[in-house]
């Protein structure tokens, strides 16, 4: 069976770029993996998102939903998405057999400036700009974000860079699912 990590932490945290960095280590190891980035999924599913509770739910049990699927069929799968509901991500966690989360915790206001001053392919442009708004529910922000209660992993990227980072999640990977 081929399991499923979820990379999960606050908007601008590092998820992408750890998730990038992971999946590349891991290919050069000969290990296939897929990554499911929510930002590129949501591109297609809801182009024009309103990140209400309704909406969230749809498509975080549609996303828990895909990496099932794909590791039954064998595929390795990497889950990049906030997921601020420990719901969210417990949903993924009771469907697929062998899963881990990976917490990239990084303080706010770190999160907040690394997310300014990026460019993102995927990820949608200021978002803790638009905390300001009315009705915004920007995690961490305007709505709770749940850190995972026991993550296997933690990768604190105010500390560790991504290609450090990445070596850590490998290494455990490893060590949890031979
Ligand atoms: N460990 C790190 N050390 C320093 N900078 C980092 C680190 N990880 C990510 N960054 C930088 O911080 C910015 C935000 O990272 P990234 O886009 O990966 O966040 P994200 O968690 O995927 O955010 P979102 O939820 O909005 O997609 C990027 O410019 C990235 O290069
Ligand atoms: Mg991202």
């Amino acid at each position: 069976m081929a399991w499923a990590l979820w990379f999960t932490g606050l908007p601008g945290s590092g998820k992408t770029a750890l998730s990038k960095r992971t999946m590349n280590l891991l290919r050069r190891n000969g290990i296939r993996v897929k990554v499911l980035e929510l930002d590129e999924i949501r591109r297609f599913v809801t182009p024009n998102p309103r990140y209400t509770d309704e909406e969230r739910d749809i498509v975080y049990a549609s996303l828990a939903y895909m990496a099932k699927l794909l590791t039954e069929s064998g595929m390795n799968v990497i889950i990049d998405a906030t997921a601020n509901r420990r719901r969210y991500r417990d949903l993924a966690r009771s469907i697929i057999p062998d899963f881990a989360e990976v917490f990239v915790r990084c303080p706010l206001e770190l999160c907040m400036e690394r997310e300014r001053k990026r460019i993102a392919k995927f990820s949608p442009k200021g978002i803790y700009d638009r905390s300001a708004q009315p009705s915004a529910t920007v995690p961490g922000v305007n709505v709770p974000y749940e850190e995972p209660l026991s993550p296997e992993i933690i990768i604190d990227s105010d500390r560790t860079d991504a290609f450090e980072g990445a070596e850590v999640v490998v290494k455990r990977l490893k060590e949890m699912f031979k």
